[in-house]
């Protein structure tokens, strides 16, 4: 069992019954999707799903599970998903996947939000390892660039893989990878994205996560908010 099939396995043992579980976006997310399926078909372990984007609804609906929209949710029990940089206050950097507008919004909604990741995804601080993710409305781009440039961010479009188009997320968003040259306080720079008008949503999640499961050595260490 490699570590991310670990630290999933450890996080769906720990959902009961009639939980309501949000599901992440991402390979370490998708055996989530998988550890979940099992425990659901074996033991019986009756759970109803909501998904953060439309690979993990595909995913959890190819594997069986009971899935409701997010316009049906008034709330969930837990939502259970990876990251891509993950600071010692437990701040994430999310986003590389760019689903991330549903990921926050049940990150949010969520009783408690479980991040499952590896020792390769801490960092002393968001940012150290990648440009914050800053998703706009399409016709802000240019505008919103400018805001992040006077606030000291290097903002580049995300072009496909090959090159050959832009990224459009789920919601018709464009999105602006932005640097900054400075380390910044992540708490305040999460404020000043919200502000600035055009954005829709960035990725730095503060104050969102109840606890880190992170797999070493054959075994996954806790650490709780
Ligand atoms: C998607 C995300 C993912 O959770 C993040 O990219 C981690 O992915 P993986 O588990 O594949 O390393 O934030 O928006």
């Amino acid at each position: 069992m490699n570590d991310k099939e670990l630290v999933a396995q450890h996080a769906a043992r720990k959902i009961e019954d009639g939980m309501i579980v949000g599901l992440g976006t991402g390979s370490t997310a998708n055996c989530f999707i998988e550890a979940l399926a099992q425990r659901h078909h074996q033991e019986g372990l009756k759970v109803q799903t909501v998904s953060s984007s439309v690979v993990s609804a595909i995913k959890a609906r190819e594997l069986g599970l009971p899935l409701l929209a997010v316009e049906q949710l008034k709330g969930l029990d837990v939502y259970v998903d990876g990251a891509d940089e993950v600071a010692p206050d437990m701040t994430l950097l999310k986003g590389r996947g760019f689903d991330l507008v549903r990921e926050k919004l049940l990150a949010g909604a969520s009783r408690e939000f479980w991040v499952l990741i590896n020792p390769g995804k801490r960092v002393g601080r968001i940012g150290e390892r990648f440009p914050i993710p800053v998703e706009v409305m399409p016709f802000a781009w240019q505008l919103v660039k400018e805001s992040l440039a006077a606030i000291g961010g290097k903002a580049e479009l995300r072009q496909t893989e090959n090159k050959d188009g832009l990224v459009v997320t789920s919601h018709g968003s464009l999105v602006l990878d932005t640097a900054f040259a400075e380390a910044f306080d992540s708490h305040t720079l999460d404020t000043v994205l919200n502000g600035i008008p055009g954005v829709v949503e960035h990725g730095i999640f503060s104050h969102l996560t109840s606890a880190v499961f992170c797999a070493r050595d054959g075994r996954v260490e806790e650490q709780s908010a």
